[in-house]
């Protein structure tokens, strides 16, 4: 069974989450895309609010209503890949660059669920790398309060994210404590967000493992 194919038992089950009437915070990236086309297939009637601007033309390509942040307000369910998941469920996002959009809807949300294929599990956050979004006019100050944060690189990638920043992947190693270092990166002046996600904020990770779809709970992963 093909990463893809996990990708699309993972998306198409966590469909199944979602019901009639929900006001819905969609995710970004290859797995999102099995979950929208599912919702889109059965004609789900939900709002929903999207995590970038690929993710908007998507769900509006399948038919699917959408509305914009300042109109939002409280989301029933954010649904969201992820490119690391911990055994506490904290995450690695931003492999897209729409870390910035996806922590927000996240936190907008009443209940966050991730889906990806099992090989995105790892024993600690850190190998691939720290995504990161800040000032275009902050990039050398920033490079550097990283650098003394303990990155041993700092890649910023050509394409700047849907908010027209530059982005970057931020090498810190094996990451043993990712609450202190996502603390620790928010406080960098210039900084505008990172994709460190807390796993305290997940309610399930929906793991597509072969054919076979795994739950993990936040409750399961021991995160307090
Ligand atoms: C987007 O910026 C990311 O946070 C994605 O959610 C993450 O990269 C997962 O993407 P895939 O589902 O394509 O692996």
């Amino acid at each position: 069974m093909s990463r893809e194919q996990e990708k699309r038992v993972a998306g198409r089950h966590a469909a199944g989450l979602v019901e009639d009437g929900m006001r819905i915070g969609l995710g970004t990236g290859s797995t999102v895309r099995h979950l929208v086309e599912a919702l889109g297939e059965r004609g789900a009637d939900i709002i929903c609010l999207a995590t970038s601007a690929a993710t908007e033309q998507l769900a509006a390509a399948q038919g699917l209503r959408l509305m914009t942040a300042e109109e939002a307000g409280r989301l029933d369910l954010t649904i969201d890949g992820a490119d690391e998941i911990d055994p506490r469920l904290n995450l690695t996002k931003g492999g897209g660059g729409a870390h910035v959009r996806e922590k927000i809807v996240a936190h907008m949300s009443d209940r966050f669920v991730v889906i990806a294929d099992v090989g995105k599990l790892v024993p600690a956050l850190g190998p691939f790398g720290t995504p990161l979004e800040a000032l275009a006019w902050a990039r050398g100050p920033v490079t550097r309060s990283l650098r003394a944060l303990g990155a041993t690189e700092v890649r910023w990638r050509k394409t700047p994210s849907d908010n027209g920043n530059p982005v970057a992947d931020a090498h810190f190693g094996t990451i043993s404590d990712p609450v202190a270092l996502a603390a620790a990166i928010d406080a960098v002046p210039g900084m505008v967000g990172h994709g460190l996600f807390p796993g305290a904020w997940v309610e399930r990770a929906v793991i597509g493992a072969g054919t076979e779809v795994r739950e993990v709970r936040a409750a399961d992963a021991g995160t307090p």
